[in-house]
């Protein structure tokens, strides 16, 4: 059998455009499928970037009328990608995020503007491209969850399609009455099809008639079954289970190398561990810490929402200061958690530094700069940046959710025996847990044989993308098959 065509379907990929965990995968899988003998196209919308970046586009589709406008689609190279790209002025030629307006306003328009990219991938999946179609239709989140619903709805042969959760927490949700324009036959707003809680969910369209569902970890896939964290969708992911299972993401393992990493003020790798000791000087210096060789210092990179339970962390500062550690935090988000870690970087110059705003060079100088990179997500599908901080030596202390779960061993007394920890865990998410969690670390911390175990596990533990693209490219196999 030959290699199946996926037609991956993303509202954001990197290095093109992104804003969170989501671009990663999208960006790494294709190369990390390549591996594996899969062909992987990307579909994405013609931001201005994006459109910026194209390398010798060629129209290959042409609509009259996409939602509103004239609209193209362009093949074309871009960040090391092969790409299928919808321009479509009218409804991406737009400033600020994929989805928001510079002044962080949703666009009001959303469901419309991504109901196109999947009518757009429905019309390549069913063949309005000479030369390609692809035998499935990978999609993601609900920016996505459009395409098999109308590969479902227009009947004929169609591709295979795979709806992947990175986020249950955005339903993609459109008023009713929009049903005709996003292009859904008036039969699909009931239960069995694109109706929620008396809305239309853009993203439950995929989970409904997707032939297969994918979240990012196995611990997501179990947990988004329960109404703890289904989001109200745990009943019909409880229906679909037979077709619901969990991969792991991966990082990619060529930028995130502390070995070959030219971000760095010095690269190391586990023989050369010393070196650490450079970084975590120079991010000293230049988050305006000072500069204590043997203050435990806390990383947080991360998006400041509810999600990712910092508040909790602004909770137990006293405890983290008084434990003689520090804090270097980078983040961009809710205004009321970017004015509390202000607030306490005022109140305790010196030893907590924040700077509001996104910085990918950054992020990479705090995974080699830091002791431990602290995560206490409230849920956490996959989670990314644990994973690069074992890459780096930084030992993550996340709550027991989702991916975090499966992806750091806690350093119980049974696997600190074993020598098998390679980070620390807390549940139940509270402050108070998180509160005894850094006592623990820090215990661990001043006992270095121990902590450099922990190191040394995480740095050694694979985190690429080798194993995660061998499930994709198996289910893939058998969805062509
Ligand atoms: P999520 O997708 O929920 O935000 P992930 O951990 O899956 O969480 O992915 C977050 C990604 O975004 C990681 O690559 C992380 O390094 C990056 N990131 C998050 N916040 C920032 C920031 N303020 N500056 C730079 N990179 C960030
Ligand atoms: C989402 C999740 C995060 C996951 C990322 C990539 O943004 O919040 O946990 O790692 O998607 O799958």
């Amino acid at each position: 059998m030959t290699a199946p065509r996926v037609l991956s379907v993303a509202s954001e990929v990197f290095p093109l455009v992104k804003t969170g965990g989501l671009a990663d995968v999208t960006g790494a899988l294709p190369g990390a499928l390549a591996a594996e003998g899969i062909e992987m196209r990307t579909l994405l919308p013609g931001y201005p970037g994006v459109i910026a970046a194209l390398k010798k586009p060629k129209a290959v589709h042409s609509y009259a009328d996409l939602s509103g406008g004239p609209a193209r689609i362009l093949a074309a190279q871009a960040g090391g990608l092969d790409v299928l790209v919808v321009e479509a002025p009218h409804l991406y030629d737009r400033p600020g995020t994929p989805y928001a307006r510079p002044d962080g306003q949703d666009w009001p328009d959303n469901p419309i503007r991504f109901a196109a990219l999947c009518r757009a991938a429905a019309d390549i999946g069913t063949g309005a491209l000479a030369g390609y179609r692809p035998d499935i239709v990978h999609a993601h989140d609900w920016q996505g969850g459009l395409a098999p619903a109308y590969l479902h709805y227009r009947g004929g042969p169609r591709p295979a399609t795979v709806m992947t959760v990175h986020n249950l927490a955005f339903p993609g949700k459109a008023a009713p009455s929009l049903l005709e324009n996003l292009g859904l036959p008036p039969q699909s707003f009931a239960i069995d099809g694109v109706e929620f809680y008396g809305a239309i969910s853009l993203l439950k369209a995929g989970l409904q008639f997707a032939d297969r569902i994918t979240t990012v970890s196995p611990t997501y896939a179990a947990e988004i079954r329960t109404p703890a964290y289904g989001m109200g969708f745990e009943g019909l992911l409880r229906a679909r289970a037979g077709v619901l299972s969990g991969i792991l993401n991966g990082i990619d393992a060529t930028i995130w190398n502390p070995a070959t990493d030219n971000l760095l003020a010095h690269r190391y790798d586990l023989p050369s561990i010393a070196g650490r000791a450079a970084n975590k000087t120079a991010l000293q210096t230049r988050m305006g810490l000072i500069e204590a060789p043997d203050a435990p210092l806390f990383g947080v990179i991360s998006r400041l929402t509810g999600q990712k339970g910092l508040d909790l962390l602004l909770d137990c500062l006293p405890t983290l200061l008084g434990l003689g550690g520090q804090l270097a935090l980078l983040g961009a988000g809710d205004a009321m958690l970017e004015a509390g870690f202000r607030h306490a970087a005022a109140q305790a110059p010196g030893r907590v530094a924040c700077v509001i705003g996104y910085d990918e060079t950054l992020a990479h100088h705090i995974q080699a700069g830091i002791d431990a990179l602290l995560v206490p997500s409230r849920f956490e599908p996959c989670g990314l940046t644990q994973l690069c901080a074992l890459r780096y030596g930084a030992v993550p202390v996340v709550a027991r959710v989702g991916g975090l779960a499966d992806t750091v061993i806690d350093a119980n007394p049974a696997a600190l025996a074993a020598g098998a920890a390679t980070g620390l865990q807390f549940a139940p998410v509270n402050a108070d847990m998180l509160d005894a969690t850094l006592h623990h670390a820090v215990a661990l911390y001043r006992d270095p044989p121990t902590w450099r175990t922990l190191q040394a596990n995480g740095m050694t533990a694979d985190v690429s993308w080798t194993g995660p693209a061998r499930h994709y490219a198996a289910l893939y196999r058998t969805l062509a098959a």
